[in-house]
């Protein structure tokens, strides 16, 4: 079943990305998926390779060599990515939707000249900072100071689950700006750009995950870290409204992750029931195998049309907050759903790491995690019933 069989149709522009996308995947991606899965290896060149197809500025503007694409193109692209490994897909995400959206959003001319180049062109992967040990969903209430020192700002305090945290060449941090004995709440944070050459910045812990195990996370510290005053990412004390607004873009990127671990799970189980037999005939004849394939290829199809919906609506500049989170919420419950009945339909074979469902299974899981987790969307649709 096609990518596109729910969707209006595709224009020719987006046929040629999504072919882009699936030829690399298949070619430069899923070859080695495995091995970088078993080993928790991040490949670097993987970096410079989606930057000269121009997949790390698919939403930057020409004029700053990105190809000026659509939600909807981009997503599909990332799909593609996604069902080939999902690893790969999480760098591409957060760097499209987070960071180079900030700064093409709330960066001053000297910035987007600065920044957006080099991360267009896959020379500066970016990652973005908002989380802390102690703020997860309860992100407003971060902990890192930021404190003007002349010109300069200096950062105290550490970042968590930093995605791209060790390979990236510029991180938005959020940091408080209020004072210690005046605390404004969200209004107390700002947005900062941070580079990992400054004295100060340290990688910390590498974390050893349950799956995404090629993709890096990781904690940032900042020990007094020096920042330039042009380093401030827009005005003071917007910072986590920026990252807010990012994420309703960062949480499409997921959803389409999620999608693309699904699809996969789908295709997988499809042929594997075609080929195995038991009883004396393929599984794929039995209406128990049958029904469970009806019903995951229900949900893939589900979760990729709501997904495309709430996409289109922020092509045509609409609010998608509780869209966003909808297509997330949903996508990532598909991914967690279908990976498991795949596991199931394999039988003591989708158990193993011999067979690829027990991957997707284990990178499902996370995108019910981060980027907000399921509880933390349905706050955000609930919370738009009432508004
Ligand atoms: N767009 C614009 N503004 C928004 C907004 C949005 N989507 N969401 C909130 N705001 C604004 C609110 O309007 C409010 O502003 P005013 O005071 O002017 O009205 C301000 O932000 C504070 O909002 P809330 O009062 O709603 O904030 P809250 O403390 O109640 O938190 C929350 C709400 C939805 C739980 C939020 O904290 C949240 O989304 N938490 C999850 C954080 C998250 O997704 N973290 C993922 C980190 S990245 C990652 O996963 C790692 C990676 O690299 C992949």
């Amino acid at each position: 079943m096609g990518t596109d069989s729910l969707l209006t149709p595709l224009s020719e522009m987006q046929r040629e990305v999504v072919r882009l996308a699936r030829d690399f995947a298949a070619a430069e991606i899923l070859p080695h998926a495995e091995r970088w899965d078993r080993e928790a290896y991040f490949e670097p060149s993987i970096i410079r390779r989606l930057g000269a197809l121009g997949f790390l500025g698919m939403l930057i503007p020409e004029r700053y060599d990105g190809m000026g694409l659509d939600a909807v193109t981009y997503l599909l692209a990332l799909e593609e990515i996604a069902a080939a490994d999902a690893s790969t897909a999480v760098l591409m995400s957060v760097h499209n939707s987070l960071p180079t959206q900030m700064i093409l959003r709330w960066g001053s001319d000297e910035q987007r000249e600065r920044w957006l180049r080099p991360m267009a062109r896959g020379e500066l992967l970016g990652a973005f900072a908002l989380s802390e040990p102690e703020a997860g969903s309860d992100a407003s209430a971060l902990a890192c100071q930021a404190v003007r020192d002349g010109s300069d700002w200096v950062l105290t305090g550490t970042k968590a689950w930093v995605t791209n945290g060790n390979t990236a060449g510029v991180i938005v941090a959020m940091a408080r700006t209020d004072e210690p004995g005046e605390r404004r709440g969200a209004k107390g944070i700002s947005a900062f750009i941070v580079t990992p050459d400054l004295p100060g910045f340290r990688v910390g812990k590498k974390e050893d995950k349950l799956g995404l195990r090629s993709s890096p996370t990781v904690q940032l510290a900042f020990d007094e870290l020096r920042l330039p005053g042009d380093r401030l990412l827009g005005a003071e004390g917007r910072g986590f409204i920026y990252a807010m607004q990012s994420l309703d873009h960062g949480r499409l990127g997921i959803a389409a992750q999620a999608t693309g671990i699904a699809r996969a799970a789908l295709e997988h189980a499809t042929a594997y029931a075609a080929e195995r037999r038991q009883f004396g005939e393929p599984i794929r004849e039995f209406q128990a195998i049958q029904f469970k394939l009806a019903d995951m290829a229900t949900r893939v199809a589900s979760a990729r049309a709501l997904l495309h919906a709430a996409a289109a609506a922020k092509d045509r500049g609409e609010a998608v907050t509780p869209f966003s989170s909808m297509a997330k919420l949903q996508a990532s419950e598909t991914a967690m759903w279908v990976t498991t009945q795949a596991v199931q339909v394999f039988g003591g074979y989708g158990y193993v790491k011999e067979y690829p469902v027990e991957r997707l299974f284990r990178d499902a899981k996370v995108t019910e995690i981060y980027e907000g987790t399921s509880e933390v969307q349905r706050i955000v649709i609930a919370r738009s019933l009432y508004a």
